[in-house]
């Protein structure tokens, strides 16, 4: 079967013709059609080599992490996983030494050692081919009525994690506070914004591009404001904002982050999502954000991957803002492509999420 794969020693990206096809070997493996897998920012760097691993013994790496897949088969104990159900697999897997307690109690997005796995990224192949095995513990059941948009679960999964942490951190304050700045208006950001939109936050996003764009549409459309960088300064942004309870950062730029830090309201919380790149070190007056931070009980933390709860949240609010906001939820998804030209949308980045369509 077909697999679309990186080749990093001669920094080439192909279509695997013969890719085996997997078997399922443990009573609660569950065998996946797989339907649609998105591309994203990690993606890029895997295709341009700067990120990623292929499993050991493997001159390639089958990329892809962001999958929805139709149950075609299940082991005699996968419980209630049936064929015919639409689910989306997780992408890290636990690492193996013992005392990694995070591991070992099903929370490897909190992987103590580093030597998680991950489909599609890290000494695993993913989910861009026709059929994939994996355990049902792996497994998040979708109802079919999001079928159309259920690919964007696993991005979602960035932003619930986050506001799980978010209301975790601002439960130390006896009231609420609403007010969410959003950076970036990609994938990321705007399933974030959506996140925070529905549990009630005001929302404003600020990005790039000048309007009228795609991006700032689905912002509007969800009853959030949007500003771009080239028309407001950080501090004209944040003037317009008043005190910013929460910043969610989802571009990867470093410097646009720190750059925001300062105008962190009191009591916020600053959230970093991104993985920028290494561009070597940058000047930042230390004293500035330090005082500010304490003299304003500010919380500054990054998150990476889900674990089974943002999961079962991401399901959750997919399915309520498609019915909220339903041309807002399809216009995330700007293209679609076929295996054969998988690296197409991963080349050549436009429009706000490409994926891959691959069963029907
Ligand atoms: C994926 C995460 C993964 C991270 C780092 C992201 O694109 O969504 O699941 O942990 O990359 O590899
Ligand atoms: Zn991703």
């Amino acid at each position: 079967m077909k697999a679309a794969a990186v080749y990093p020693d001669t920094k080439s990206l192909g279509v695997v013709a013969d890719f085996p096809e997997p078997k399922i070997e443990s009573p609660t493996g569950v065998k996946l059609r797989v339907l649609n897998v998105g591309v994203c920012g990690t993606d890029r760097e895997i295709a341009s080599f700067l990120y990623g691993t292929p499993p050991a013994g493997s001159e390639y790496l089958v990329i892809g992490h962001e999958c929805l897949g139709e149950v075609v088969e299940a082991g005699p104990e996968a419980g209630a996983v049936k064929p015919g159900d639409l689910v989306i697999p997780m992408v890290r897997r636990p690492c193996d030494h013992p005392d990694c307690i995070a591991c070992r109690a099903g929370r490897q997005d909190f992987c103590y050692t580093g030597d998680y796995r991950e489909r599609g990224i890290m000494k695993m192949h993913g989910f861009m081919t026709e059929l994939v095995v994996d355990d049902v513990r792996y497994m998040n059941p979708v109802p079919a009525g999001i079928r159309e948009v259920a690919v964007l679960v696993e991005p979602l999964t960035i932003a619930e994690k986050a506001l799980i942490q978010v209301k975790q951190i601002q439960g130390r304050l006896p009231w609420r506070k609403h007010s969410a700045l959003v950076l970036g208006a990609g994938p990321v950001g705007l399933l974030g914004a959506m996140t925070l939109a529905l549990d009630g936050f005001e929302v404003t996003v600020y990005s790039k591009d000048r309007e009228p764009n795609a991006s700032a549409d689905i912002v509007k459309a969800i009853g959030g404001k949007y500003i771009s960088a080239l028309d407001r300064s950080i501090d004209q942004m944040a003037a317009e904002m008043g005190a910013i309870d929460l910043v969610y950062e989802a571009t990867g730029s470093s410097q646009l982050a720190f750059d925001v830090l300062p105008v962190l309201g009191p009591n916020g919380v600053f959230v970093l999502t991104g993985v920028p790149g290494k561009h070597g070190p940058q000047p930042f007056d230390k004293d500035d954000v330090m005082r500010k931070m304490v003299l304003r009980n500010q919380c500054l933390f990054g998150t990476v991957n889900a674990g089974k709860d943002a999961f079962e949240h991401a399901v959750t609010d997919l399915t309520g803002f498609y019915a909220k906001w339903p041309e807002a939820v399809r216009g995330l998804i700007t293209g679609r492509f076929s295996i054969d030209n998988f690296a197409q949308p991963i080349q050549n980045q436009k429009g706000i999420k490409n994926i891959i369509e691959i069963g029907k």
